[in-house]
C-alpha cells in the first residue's frame, strides 16, 4: 500500500456533490439530461451526481485512452468503448473524473458534437488547471486542485485505489 494522504474528505465530497447536482438540476430545469460517464474514473462521481438530479436522466458510458498528452507528441484519443444510444437533439452532459492537459475532454467533445446533440456540457470532479496544454474549461467543476497525483473515488494508480471513499494523493 502506498502512502496516501487525504486531500478531500468523504464529507466534503458529499457536500460538494449536492451543491453541483442542485446547480445542474436548476440549469436544466425541466429538460431531460443525457449523461455520458467516462470509464472508469468517473463512475463513482457520476453515480453520486445522477442520484441527486431532479431531471429525467439517461446514462451511457464511453471509455477512451489518450496517448501523448503533450503537444509535442500531438495527442490522440482512442475510443475503446462508445456510447450505444443516439444523442441527436439530446442535452448531453459529459461526466469526467479530472481535467489535466485537457486533451481527453477536447477530443471527446469534438467527437460527440458530430452526432448533433441539442447541447453539450461537461462536469468534472477535479480540475488541475496549471497542467493545461489544450484550452478547456468545464461547465461544472467539483474542486480546483494543485498538481498532485490523485487517487480514490474512482481515480487509480495502476488500477488500484479507485474504491477509496475520499480523494487522496500519493506521497
Ligand atoms: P487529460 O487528457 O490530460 O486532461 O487527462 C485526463 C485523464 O488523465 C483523466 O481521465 C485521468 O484518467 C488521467 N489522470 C490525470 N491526472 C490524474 C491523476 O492525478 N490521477 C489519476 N489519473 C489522472
Ligand atoms: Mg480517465
Amino acid at each position: 500500500m502506498d502512502n496516501i494522504k487525504v486531500l478531500i474528505s468523504e464529507k466534503d465530497l458529499k457536500k460538494r456533490i449536492i451543491e453541483l447536482s442542485n446547480q445542474i438540476s436548476k440549469d436544466y430545469e425541466n429538460e431531460d439530461i443525457f449523461v455520458i460517464c467516462l470509464l472508469k474514473g468517473a463512475t463513482y462521481f457520476a453515480v453520486d451526481i445522477t442520484k441527486k438530479l431532479k431531471n429525467d436522466v439517461i446514462i451511457d458510458f464511453m471509455k477512451v485512452s489518450s496517448y501523448g498528452s503533450s503537444k509535442k507528441t500531438s495527442g490522440k484519443v482512442n475510443i475503446i468503448y462508445d456510447i450505444t444510444t443516439n444523442i441527436k437533439d439530446k442535452n448531453v452532459l459529459i461526466i469526467e473524473d479530472i481535467v489535466d492537459s485537457g486533451l481527453t475532454l477536447n477530443k471527446i467533445k469534438e467527437y460527440l458534437l458530430q452526432k448533433q446533440p441539442k447541447s453539450i456540457k461537461t462536469c468534472v470532479m477535479l480540475d488541475k488547471e496549471a497542467r493545461r496544454e489544450y484550452q478547456f474549461t468545464a461547465d461544472y467543476i467539483g474542486f480546483k486542485i494543485d498538481d498532485y497525483f490523485i487517487v480514490g473515488y474512482g481515480l487509480d494508480y495502476n488500477e488500484k485505489y479507485r474504491n477509496l471513499p475520499y480523494i487522496g494523493y500519493i506521497e
